[in-house]
């Protein structure tokens, strides 16, 4: 099935995903494509419209991204945002210049709310600007739709020409009506019908993985991370019991998730293999206490379970694989694609004899993940899963790793996690555990001298994982989930909790 189609041509700005997000949840499917691609591979597209992004050059610089004026000729809408509408302004001949003071932040704008794009908006509200550069004189045939007190053309149009132009960044929610600007543009200005929507996805996505499957069988790594998990479901629906998912269980997983996730897929029209193969993974780890080198063996030898189940099946035809959207991204800025090792079982497919490989959701978000999760009727606990690593545990324990202290740091997690969610900080907090770290320290229980270990919890604000903030988690839930730890998990003496950003710390501790 044929769907709307608007390209986000990507300049190297910083808010190009959330651009293509907005599209999408304003029903209409997208895709980002680097300013590099040709005009004929973008025409080829059949797109109803583009838009234009940011990015941080200045236009006038020869090393700047560029276009060619020729996709201004093809008669299809366009909208520029921020150096996407500086760009519009200068290859059809206006004038951008550097303007004495930058405008940064949420600025007061004035609106022309005949213009198309604007229909619906009050005449002054507030939009994110982020720019120094800004157009001076307008390509001919254009008009300015917007100013501000230090940027005179805050908007422009040539309607006749379906050309649009905003300094401002719709996207970016700090801009009041913003979506309102991009839902104009979509719905007046390229006259869309907003065909995009999870439920069209849904049947779309299954009947190509019948047509390419055909009775092929497919082979799935599962993790019981978000993505794994719902391409799951989604392939059950799609081929039923020619899926097999492996779910190799090192038994460094949190409390119950294991059995969890084996209760979501057993039931499910597919092969479900579970590997307990936590013994096995303690005895490679005995003594070993370097970060890396538990990464590294944890790494081999998920690859050599996964690798005897496997062989087991005989041949399979298809690896199906959870990349996401942001894994196939190209940034416009970089000669090179840049695509993410989403899975910790780097490697997989050369252990595997399989002929083709199958990623369904290679045109998804991560919230349209979940969101597909939700429609497939995935628990709520494996969709709003927080991210966890895949060594698991295993770098969450400080030091020796054994059957005991991941029994102390389970059950502590779980009293830590539970509490969280009570005092509805869950959502807020975009990744929280405890860790158990080597350090003993006296206490007193009792009449009696203790020496118990100490466990330090961590919670964090994020966008991107990138840079995060401790999260500001009361003194009086933490009060509660102290006490709650050392009175109901043995060997723990001391409750502390990291007050760390990133940078410098990481997330995890190792
Ligand atoms: P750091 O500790 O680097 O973590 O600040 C950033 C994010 O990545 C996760 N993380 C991992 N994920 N394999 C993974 O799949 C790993 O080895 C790994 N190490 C860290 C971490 O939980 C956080 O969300």
């Amino acid at each position: 099935m044929k769907h709307e189609l608007i390209i986000v041509l990507d300049f190297g700005g910083q808010y190009n995903q959330l651009i293509a997000r907005r599209v999408r949840d304003l029903n209409v499917y997208c895709e980002v494509k680097s300013y590099k691609t040709p005009i004929s591979e973008l025409k080829a597209m059949n797109p109803s419209g583009f838009i234009f992004t940011g990015g941080p050059n200045s236009v006038y610089l020869d090393t700047s991204p560029t276009i060619s004026k020729e996709i201004f000729e093809l008669g299809l809408p366009i909208l520029g945002i921020c150096y996407g509408s500086q760009l519009m302004a200068h290859v059809l001949g206006g004038k951008v210049e550097s303007a004495a003071k930058s405008e940064y932040g949420m600025t007061s704008t004035n609106f022309d709310t005949s213009s198309l794009i604007f229909e619906g908006t009050p005449k002054e509200s507030v939009t994110w600007m982020s720019h120094t550069d800004r157009i001076s004189a307008l390509p001919e045939g254009f008009k300015t739709t917007a100013y501000t007190a230090s940027c005179p053309i805050a908007a422009m149009e040539n309607p006749e020409k379906k050309l649009y132009a905003v300094q401002f960044h719709p996207e970016v929610s700090h801009t009041k009506y913003g979506n309102d600007v991009l839902k104009n543009f979509l719905y007046n200005v390229c006259k869309l019908s907003g065909d995009w929507s999870m439920k069209n996805y849904i049947n779309t996505a299954i009947n190509d993985v019948r047509a390419k499957v055909g009775d092929g069988k497919v082979l799935l790594a599962l993790s019981g991370g978000v993505d794994s998990s719902v391409l799951a479901a989604l392939l059950s629906r799609a081929v039923g019991n020619k899926l097999t998912c492996i779910f190799v269980d090192h038994g460094l997983m949190r409390k119950n998730e294991g059995d969890e996730v084996e209760e979501v897929f057993k039931n499910r029209e597919l092969n479900f293999i579970r590997v307990n193969a936590g013994p096995r993974f303690l005895a490679k780890l005995a003594g070993v206490s370097e970060p890396e080198a538990k990464r590294k063996i944890i790494g081999e030898e998920f690859i050599r379970v996964f690798e005897e189940e496997a062989k087991k099946l005989g041949k399979v035809d298809f690896l199906a694989q959870g990349t996401i959207y942001p894994d196939v991204i190209e940034s416009g800025m970089g000669d090179a694609a840049v695509i993410k090792s989403h899975h910790n079982v780097g490697g997989l497919p050369d252990y595997v004899d399989f002929k083709d490989i199958i990623e369904p959701l290679r045109l998804l978000f991560k919230d349209e993940v979940r969101r597909l999760g939700m429609e497939l009727g995935l628990p709520d606990f494996l969709v709003w899963r927080q991210p966890f690593p895949g060594p698991g545990l295993a770098i969450r324990i400080i030091g020796d790793i054994t059957e005991e202290r991941v029994k102390i740091l389970q059950d502590a997690d779980y009293i830590f996690r539970e509490e969280i969610a009570k005092a509805g900080l869950d959502k807020s907090i975009n990744q929280y555990f405890a860790v158990l770290t080597s350090m003993r320290s006296v206490g007193v229980m009792g009449d009696f001298r203790t020496y118990d270990y100490t466990l330090a919890l961590r919670g964090v604000t994020t966008t991107d994982f990138m840079t995060a903030d401790f999260a500001r988690i009361p003194y009086d839930v933490l009060s509660h989930i102290s006490a709650r730890i050392v009175n109901e998990v043995p060997h723990l003496g001391r409750i502390v909790y990291d007050i760390t950003t990133k940078p410098p710390a990481t997330i995890e501790w190792e």
